[in-house]
């Protein structure tokens, strides 16, 4: 099959790219390198030993889009990832993440619609959930209001996704409402690549343990979890990219009970923030500075998935525990500040 993923060169557009080239797909990227690098493009061709087609576009131009779309006719299915993420610059800067989240989402829409293409897979989160009132969380959980603009695109997003499905017939879209993807190829040839600070746990772990940070500052110590600390569901994100290819086969197949479709990707196990440390301290043998300081605003207390539906329906399951998640994402800072050495 043919299928273009968007956000391609991203963390978890990377990953899935591999995998889909591992099942025997054709792939094209398409990415603005806003948050990527055209390397990325390199290391999964010497991964998978084929060199997907490469196109640096920006989706929220439509003409280009439409270009894109009459260039490689016969598209099978679309993963679109290519999304801003980070939460609090979305807080800062609302506008950019709304114009640039929904104004791509829709162009790749009206793509498909034009040029036939009628499977889509959807990056969505968890954090559509907000604080559950039950858990481990359901696909049928309420969605609750949104922490943050970033989040606020993804609810919107699916939104605009279920409408299309209903007023556009031959329209297929699964959305993936992803946990904590954490960890790296086990090459350690792509992963994740942060800009500057970063937000999220495992990168500021990792790079507080080579030496690019002083300390890591654990949010809040009481919280009404077992360690006092917030509790996650991380979850590889090889495994994340194999449940993408799954999803993409089942539209194709015409598999899909329906023509909107949501499935939680996480591994069903919540770890707390000290427990996501110990496994690190463990697997590594480095020891980590932190202190544990305030909670930080807006943070869910706890969360992890019912992945019930998703273990059922997809066949699939996450494979990879924590330790081999802390393990893959040190190795991946290994070989970054290898290169950040030789520069
Ligand atoms: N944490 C720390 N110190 C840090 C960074 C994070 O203690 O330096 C804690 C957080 O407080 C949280 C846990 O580690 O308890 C995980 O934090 P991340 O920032 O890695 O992940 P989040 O769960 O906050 O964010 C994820 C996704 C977002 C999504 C959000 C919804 O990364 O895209 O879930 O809750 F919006």
């Amino acid at each position: 099959m043919k299928i273009l993923v968007t956000g391609g060169t991203g963390y978890i557009g990377s990953h899935t790219v591999v995998e889909l080239q591992a099942q025997g797909h054709e792939v094209i990227i398409v990415d603005n390198l806003s948050n990527s690098e055209r390397e990325v493009v390199d290391q999964i061709a010497l991964i998978s030993g084929i060199r997907p087609a490469f196109e640096e576009l920006d989706l929220c131009d439509q003409s280009k889009t439409d270009a894109l779309f009459a260039k490689y006719p016969n598209i099978d299915g679309i993963i679109h990832f290519a999304a801003y993420k980070a939460v609090g610059e979305s807080v800062a800067n609302p506008m950019i993440y709304y114009r640039n989240n929904l104004q791509s989402l829709m162009n790749t829409i009206d793509g498909m619609r034009k040029y036939n293409i009628s499977n889509l897979v959807f990056s969505s989160s968890c954090t559509v959930y907000g604080q559950p009132e039950v858990l481990p969380v359901r696909e049928d959980s309420p969605v609750q209001a949104a922490f943050s603009p970033y989040g606020n695109t993804k609810q919107i997003s699916e939104e605009i996704l279920k409408d299309s499905v209903n007023a556009y017939a031959g329209l297929n879209v699964i959305a993936l409402r992803y946990f904590n993807p954490i960890g790296a190829h086990p090459t350690a040839l792509i992963g994740e690549l942060p800009l500057g600070v970063p937000n999220n746990l495992i990168p500021f772990i990792t790079q507080t343990a080579i030496g690019l940070r002083q300390q890591l500052s654990v949010f809040g110590s009481d919280y009404n979890t077992p360690d006092g600390t917030a509790i996650r569901d991380y979850i590889h994100v090889v495994d994340l990219a194999k449940a993408h290819v799954i999803a993409v086969d089942r539209m194709t197949k015409g598999k899909g009970k329906s023509n909107f479709e949501v499935f939680n990707l996480g591994t069903g196990n919540g770890f707390s923030v000290l427990e996501v440390i110990n496994s690190f301290e463990k697997v590594t043998g480095e020891k980590l500075n932190y202190k544990l300081v305030d909670r930080r605003p807006g943070d869910v207390e706890q969360v992890w998935a019912d992945t019930t539906f998703a273990n059922e329906e997809l066949g699939w399951k996450a494979a990879l525990t924590l330790d081999e998640m802390t393990l893959s994402a040190w190795k991946w800072e290994l070989r970054l500040q290898e290169k950040r050495n030789s520069k």
